[in-house]
Formats: C-alpha cells, sequence, structure tokens
C-alpha cells in the first residue's frame, strides 16, 4: 500500500548513559545543530538527568522523554518511577517495552500494557517498544512475536489516545551490534505492525500512527531506512550519543 509521508520521530535512547552535567552538555552541543529540523526531536535520557535535560532544552524544539515508568501512581515499589512524578519534572515522552527491559529486568507484554495505560494517563506521549529476537527471526515466527506484542501492548487502549503514541519496532538482533535490518525487513516488519493495528482498529488509525525503526541506526544507514513507506522515524542509541551524529539523522528525517 502507498503510504502518505508523515512529519518523522527522531528520538535518541540514551539508556544508561550520561550524567546531569553531561546531559547539559550534549543537549547544549545539540541545539543549534538541530534547531531548524523539520521533524520531532527527543531525547529519552536517564531518570536523574531529566531535570538537567528540562532545563537545557528550554526555548529550544528538543522534548524530553524518559526511558520508563511504572503502572501504579505511588506506593511500595522500590526503584520504581510512576508517570505521574514524570509528569512533574516536565518530560513529555517515555518508552515502554525497550527489548532491554524485557530481556534484562523481566518485562513481559502484560507489563508493557500497563506501563503504557499508565503513562496515556498521564498524558504522556509513549513510545512502545517491539521487536524479535534473532532466534525468534531465524525461526521464521517474527510476524507472530509482533503480532502478539502489539495485540497485548494495546489491550485497553482507546482510539482517542493514537494521537500520543509512536510504536518502536527494534529487532532485537539489531540492538548495539552494529548489525541494522535492511531496509526492505525493517519496512516489512513495520508493515505488518500497521497490519496488526488494521486488525485491533482500523485502517486510519493504522496509516496515520508513526512507526520508528530502531537497532543500529546511525548517520550513514539512516537516508535508507528512512526512505521506506512504512518507516516514519528512528529510535536511535548509540548513534544518539554523539551530537553531529544525531544531528545527521535529523537532518535527514526532515529532508524525507
Ligand atoms: P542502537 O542504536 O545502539 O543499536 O540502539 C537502538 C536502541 O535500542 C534504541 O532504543
Amino acid at each position: 500500500m502507498a503510504r502518505e509521508k508523515k512529519r518523522a520521530i527522531i528520538a535518541g535512547n540514551w539508556k544508561m548513559n550520561k550524567t546531569p552535567s553531561e546531559t547539559t552538555a550534549l543537549i547544549n552541543e545539540l541545539k543549534p545543530l538541530v534547531e531548524n529540523a523539520d521533524c520531532d526531536v527527543i531525547v529519552c535520557v536517564p531518570f536523574v538527568s531529566i531535570s538537567a535535560a528540562v532545563e537545557a532544552v528550554k526555548g529550544s524544539n528538543i522534548k524530553v522523554g524518559a526511558q520508563n515508568c511504572h503502572w501504579e501512581q505511588s506506593g511500595a515499589f522500590t526503584g520504581e518511577i510512576s508517570a505521574q512524578m514524570l509528569c512533574e519534572t516536565g518530560v513529555e515522552y517515555v518508552i515502554i517495552g525497550h527489548s532491554e527491559r524485557r530481556q534484562y529486568f523481566g518485562e513481559t507484554n502484560k507489563t508493557v500494557n500497563k506501563r503504557m495505560r499508565a503513562a496515556l494517563a498521564a498524558d504522556l506521549n509513549v513510545i512502545v517498544c517491539v521487536g524479535e529476537t534473532l532466534e525468534q527471526r531465524e525461526s521464521g515466527v517474527t510476524e507472530e512475536i509482533l503480532s502478539e506484542q502489539v495485540k497485548i501492548a494495546f489491550c485497553g487502549i482507546e482510539p482517542s489516545d493514537f494521537d500520543k503514541i509512536t510504536v518502536a519496532y527494534e529487532p532485537v538482533w539489531a540492538i548495539g551490534t552494529g548489525k541494522t535490518a535492511t531496509s526492505e525487513q525493517a519496512n516489512a516488519a513495520c508493515a505488518h505492525i500497521r497490519d496488526c493495528i488494521v486488525e485491533l482498529y482500523n485502517l486510519r488509525l493504522a496509516n496515520d500512527i508513526r512507526i520508528q525503526y530502531g537497532g543500529s541506526m546511525n548517520a550513514a544507514n539512516a537516508q535508507q531506512l528512512l526512505d521506506e513507506p512504512d518507516i516514519n522515524g528512528g529510535l536511535i542509541g548509540g548513534a544518539a550519543l554523539k551530537a553531529a551524529d544525531f544531528a545527521k539523522i535529523v537532518e535527514v528525517a526532515s529532508a524525507n
């Protein structure tokens, strides 16, 4: 199906990198490089660096995101942060269900759904991550895995929340490995995710939702990936930690 081009969404996932002072420095370096961007620009920083990031982006076109949130508003959940707490810090976005959380911290499709619902209820924009492992791709169950992840993540999500949702397709085997999915593989997976939304909701919502690709996206391969009709942006790990590289991806996305 021919897709119309949407405004791209480029988000940096800094993961467990950058202290508050390093965050200020990187954002200050980034600001002039992306000030003319014609796409959404977001940096998702560690919890402790949020206030530094919110202060540093003031007056710029960069928005700040967090990398996780809990589903309860408050309570005995040592080490967790609620969506309400994030809102008060000035965060506008939150990544939910990143594969590193699924892999290392017991995140399941069900907890992804709970976190997503809580974040939306708090009026945060959500970047919800899905993606298959190498083993799953090699055994031919990629589509099945994506369908299940999308179906459970979106359980109970209202169509009225769709303008706050971005899906990130991140094949686990391409994250931090330098191994990028080919643009065809990435586009096919994103198209499948869109098909799942058609099945769960309708064609209009499926066409309108933005789907990012994530997994070793960098300044050199961004153009090819962003040229694909079903890829509407990128969730960038390693390359987001270098202002020039991230800015180059933003530039490519803006020109698209
Ligand atoms: P890399 O860009 O480092 O592969 O990380 C991708 C990612 O996990 C973004 O969320």
